[in-house]
């Protein structure tokens, strides 16, 4: 454990720090080993550390603060070992987005395919939905596994997902929830150091990032996302490991539901050979990427290949049915989805006028659906794995006034005014159709 490891300042104090941080000071290594050491162990409490992260987001991380940050919080728990296992061993991690479910998809694939996916995931974050909420809408679903026990489900089917444990990653689990409710998510220093300290810990060879950017990303401007994917391949691979990331479009939401056991069925659907077409390129593209760093493939032509005969012969939805199972969920769900939580009402959001989807503010989605009960205002709230949006529309599509845009499938009525309001202002409506398509792979840093 990283205080074993140090002799503090006796007179370090988080307030001098907050201050510091405050009035834009740079912090020493040995500041930022106190505050995270300190904080993880219960010596700094909650609101201290909200005001030193929401200093942070105002000022800014140096490049050395955030590799100081990344470091500390990957010591804050163990590193996993996993060279027992056969294998090269792959994961992925996405900065986060509307709608954005691929690591449920890739994963069956990836382990299908015969890499081994040890994946340690986060919850919903700002307006973005997280891995383990979704997984956790499936009936008795355990994302709190023992590492024993994680190891055991590794060399069993080739895939886990848990979340940041007292073990692995302990001070990400911390500051992750403190800074989903403090609105302290949008810093490339600390998206960077929660990410790869999680990632860094798995005993991983080789990492795929999925670098959002648009609208519904934290990163709204690309050359943010860029300089935050950069940093990341740049932190993975001095740490020795095979890094790559891919900026890709997060301006309108990725598929066609948003919402947790929703996003489940459309994951469903895609193992199933079926699902939305983006949905499906997003997770092949990823898949592929992660065959060809972990060596399984010579090309990533060959791994998208891989990917899809993975699909096409139902191996990966055997796996992610495999995958249920061993880790306590309900595996039924695989053929009768209706076993998962689904919301009691629904409403149509209508179009107000004729013309084309222009874009989305796809934010305010995430937001609208969060309000509904699919979010946390707290740390302590819990989630309604029901409410769902359904997007009828996507960007560069006709509409017609009065035409439902999107669905709302929702528990209470208490926001559901507000929150249809949102989502329909959400889509931007032009006469014409746009003239350019967004490609969904922007680019891709660190090939
Ligand atoms: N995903 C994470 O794990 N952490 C962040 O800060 C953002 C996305």
């Amino acid at each position: 454990m990283l205080r074993s490891r140090l002799t503090f300042n006796l007179r370090m104090r988080a307030v001098d720090l907050i201050r510091k941080k405050r009035d834009a000071g740079e912090h020493s290594r040995e500041e930022i080993d106190f505050l995270i050491s300190s904080y993880t162990h219960g010596e700094i409490p909650d609101y201290q550390m909200a005001a030193w992260l929401m200093a942070t987001w105002l000022r800014g991380l140096s490049l050395s603060e955030t590799a100081s940050l990344t470091e500390a919080m990957l010591h804050s728990g163990q590193i996993l070992d996993l060279s027992d296992l056969p294998g090269k061993k792959v994961d992925k991690h996405s900065t986060g987005g509307v709608g954005d479910k691929t690591s449920l998809i890739l994963a069956p694939i990836v382990a299908a395919g015969g890499l081994t996916v040890p994946m340690i995931s986060g919850r919903g974050l700002g307006h973005t939905g997280g891995t383990l909420d979704k997984l956790e809408s499936i009936p008795g679903f355990n994302v709190n596994l023992s590492l024993d026990k994680f190891r055991s489900v590794l060399r069993e089917c080739g895939m886990g997902l848990i979340g940041q444990t007292a073990e692995i990653a302990p001070a990400d689990k911390k500051i992750y929830a403190l800074r989903d409710a403090t609105s302290t998510v949008e810093s490339i220093g600390l998206i960077c150091a929660s990410i790869m300290s999680k990632k860094l810990a798995e005993g991983i060879d080789a990492l795929v990032l999925d670098v959002k950017t648009g609208s519904g990303a934290f990163m709204k401007r690309e050359e943010d996302a860029i300089r935050l994917a950069e940093i990341m391949v740049d932190t993975g691979k001095r740490m020795g490991k095979k890094v790559v990331a891919l900026i890709t479009d997060m301006d309108q939401p990725l598929g066609r539901a948003a919402g947790h056991s929703s996003e489940i069925v459309e994951c469903i659907d895609v193992l199933n050979g079926r699902g939305p077409a983006d949905l499906r390129d997003l997770s092949i593209e990823l898949s592929a990427w992660m065959f060809y760093l972990g060596e399984r493939c010579k090309s990533l032509d060959e791994g998208r290949r891989l990917a899809e005969t993975m699909i096409a012969s139902g191996e990966a939805r055997e796996r992610f049915r495999q995958g249920i199972k061993l880790q306590e969920g309900d595996p039924r769900v695989i053929d009768e989805p209706q076993r998962l939580p689904a919301a009691r009402s629904r409403v149509e959001v209508p179009s107000e006028s004729d013309g084309y989807i222009s874009g989305t503010n796809c934010e305010l989605f995430g937001t609208a659906l969060a309000m509904l009960g699919g979010g946390r205002e707290k740390k302590e709230d819990t989630i309604d794995p029901g409410v769902a949006l359904e997007f009828h529309k996507r960007v560069g599509d006709p509409v017609r006034k009065g035409e439902s845009l999107a669905t709302i499938h929702y528990n209470a009525d208490a926001k559901l005014v507000e929150a249809k309001i949102m989502v329909g202002a959400s889509y931007m409506i032009a006469p014409e159709a746009p003239r350019e398509k967004r490609p969904l792979i922007r680019r891709i840093i660190g090939a």
